[in-house]
């Protein structure tokens, strides 16, 4: 089963992204595992920290080494995605030439209550994601507009046209880690 590094990129609790992860982690029995990163201690991107890297900095370059696959669910703050998660990308692309997200399959994803769904957010986010050198899957986007009732009180999908969306989206990411994924054993081949 294909393990993936997830980057919420909302830090509060009671985050409606955070729900949409785990409604989908629920969902994906297994087809997926989720190994949520802890960003809440990660500090913003400072050159001089490598003298003595931040455990919450290694931390996050570990986990993307450990897994097959990230997944970004970002919240779309003023019309982009929140600078936790342009920390995180740059924290990982260094040290030079230890470029954590190179050739990792990824995929964003994200929620509002808004009617778009995070798009704007979503496809800024989505550039860098892709500049960093990910192998970022563009299809099918997932432009969730939360709305409580989609969801039961331990937060599993109980609308059925959303299950059914979020099923296949499941289905492609995993197949996405499939085909595009370079892992430890194909590359001793
Ligand atoms: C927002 N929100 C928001 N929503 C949206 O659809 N487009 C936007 O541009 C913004 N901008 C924005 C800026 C800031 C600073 C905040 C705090 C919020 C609303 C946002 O979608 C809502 O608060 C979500 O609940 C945030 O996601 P989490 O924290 O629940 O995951």
């Amino acid at each position: 089963m294909a393990k993936i590094a997830v980057l919420v990129g909302s830090l509060r609790q009671d985050s409606i992204n955070r729900k949409l992860a785990q409604a989908i982690d629920t969902l994906a029995g297994d087809r997926l595992e989720f190994d949520y990163v802890d960003l809440s201690q990660l500090p913003h991107y400072n050159e001089e920290l490598w003298a003595d890297a931040p455990r919450s900095v290694l931390d996050l370059k570990q986990k993307i080494d450990d897994t097959d696959g990230v997944l970004f669910v970002t919240p779309e703050f003023n019309r982009s995605y929140p600078g936790i998660l342009k920390d995180a990308i740059d924290w990982a692309t260094r040290p030079w030439g230890d470029n954590s997200w190179l050739n990792k399959p990824a995929a964003v994803i994200g929620t509002s209550p808004g009617a778009i769904g995070a798009a704007v957010g979503q496809r800024e986010l989505k550039t860098i994601v892709s500049a960093v050198g990910t192998a970022l899957m563009a299809q099918p986007e997932v432009y969730f507009q939360f709305k409580p009732e989609l969801f039961d009180d331990t937060g599993a999908v109980v609308n059925p046209d959303t299950e059914t969306f979020l099923n296949g989206w499941i289905d492609r990411f995993a197949e996405w880690i499939n085909r595009t994924g370079v892992r430890p054993e194909k590359l001793e081949v």
